[in-house]
């Protein structure tokens, strides 16, 4: 997955592909609506009034998001010193510089890339999609044994290929999971060596990740039996990772818990984990909206039928949470403040 995705040159994210939006593979939430970026904003001005410092954006994707944020956090008059992106794809730092240029020109001398993480970061990190896109393990659990899933190449095609193990970090987070026999799911250890490494260097501030996915005892559900590995092709979705390597989408749902655990196992605490629709609603989104008179149709309907995706449960409200976990401010997060603040995780 990570050579599918990351290879330099040829991985899909590292390759020229659109990727984003009508054009490309999938869509998401910054690229249906500036209301998105928007919402978020409001969240980030409130990390930011606490804690002070910058913005931290992980897995900038084509850049719209950077651009929302900026341009919304210069209305609130909050705009952060630096605006950092950490992204991995050296194609889509050039797509993302691009976009800035030409959607926010004046907030480029801010805007910063990272090839690591910095030793130490106050403010506000945020990431939207990014968790989903990291390489996650395949493990088959049988009654007795435990079988990691890589990949062969035979007849010409590339096939599973399992592995038992008995031993390492992949073993023990497997083990720890209570599943019947013959599961087949994923463990995504990169997503929490990052959740750790983001802890590390936050000094005082908040996480904000926003992905889809379920709490430990949805996601490894007995019915979930094949996991949740998914592809994107031309916006279609589909469940073949050998299917034109490199040039489709492969992911995986989020663990939520997983997440938590991890950041409260690096010093973070759990400030909010909700819908995204929920969080939305707190940040505001429907205020935004109606700043747009109904009676301009041209305008509001399209805006409407944006929010309509991002907030519904049959589209993106309910799969996709938002979770926040915090360092050295325990005041109540704006985006958490009302309905299912805590849900289970
Ligand atoms: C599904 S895209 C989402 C892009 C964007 N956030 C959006 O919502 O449109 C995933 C993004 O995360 C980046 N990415 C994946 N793993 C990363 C990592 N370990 N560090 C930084 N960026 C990463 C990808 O290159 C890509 O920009």
């Amino acid at each position: 997955m990570e050579l599918a995705l990351y290879a330099p040159g040829l991985g899909y994210y590292s390759g020229g592909a659109a990727k984003f939006g009508a054009a490309g593979d999938f869509v998401t939430a910054p690229e249906i609506s500036p209301l998105f970026g928007r919402s978020l904003a409001r969240q980030v001005v409130q990390v930011l009034q606490i804690c002070g410092g910058d913005v931290l954006e992980a897995g900038a994707g084509s850049g719209r998001l950077a651009c929302d944020l900026l341009n919304e956090l210069a209305t609130l008059g909050c705009l952060p010193q630096h605006y950092y992106i950490l992204e991995v794809s050296a194609d889509l730092r050039e797509r993302q510089r691009a976009t800035i240029l030409q959607q926010a020109p004046h907030m480029l001398a801010r805007v910063q890339w990272l090839d690591r993480l910095p030793e130490s970061f106050t403010g506000c990190v945020v990431g939207n999609e990014v968790l989903d896109a990291m390489p996650v393990n395949v493990v088959h659990w049988t009654q007795d044994v435990v079988f990691e899933r890589g990949v062969a190449w035979a007849d010409n095609t590339f096939m599973w290929h399992d592995q038992a193990i008995s031993s390492g970090r992949l073993f023990d987070a497997a083990r720890a999971l209570d599943v019947p026999g013959g599961y087949v799911s994923e463990i995504n250890l990169a997503a929490g060596a990052f959740i750790k490494s983001l802890a590390r260097c936050l000094q005082c501030g908040a996480l904000v990740l926003i992905d889809y996915g379920f709490g430990e005892r949805e996601y490894y559900h007995p019915q979930r039996n094949r996991g949740t590995l998914m592809c994107h092709y031309r916006h279609r979705a589909h469940d073949d990772p050998f299917y034109f390597p490199g040039l489709q989408d492969i992911t995986a749902h989020v663990d939520f818990t997983a997440i938590a655990v991890a950041g409260i196992e690096a010093g973070l605490h759990l400030a909010g984990y909700t819908s995204q629709a929920q969080f939305l609603i707190n940040c505001g989104i429907t205020d935004l909206l109606a700043q747009t008179p109904a009676s301009d149709a041209g305008t509001y309907l399209p805006q409407a039928s944006a929010l309509q995706k991002l907030m519904s449960p049959a589209e993106m409200g309910e799969l996709f949470k938002v979770i926040a976990l915090c360092k050295g401010m325990d005041t109540a997060l704006l985006g958490f403040v009302q309905g299912d603040q805590q849900r289970k995780l």
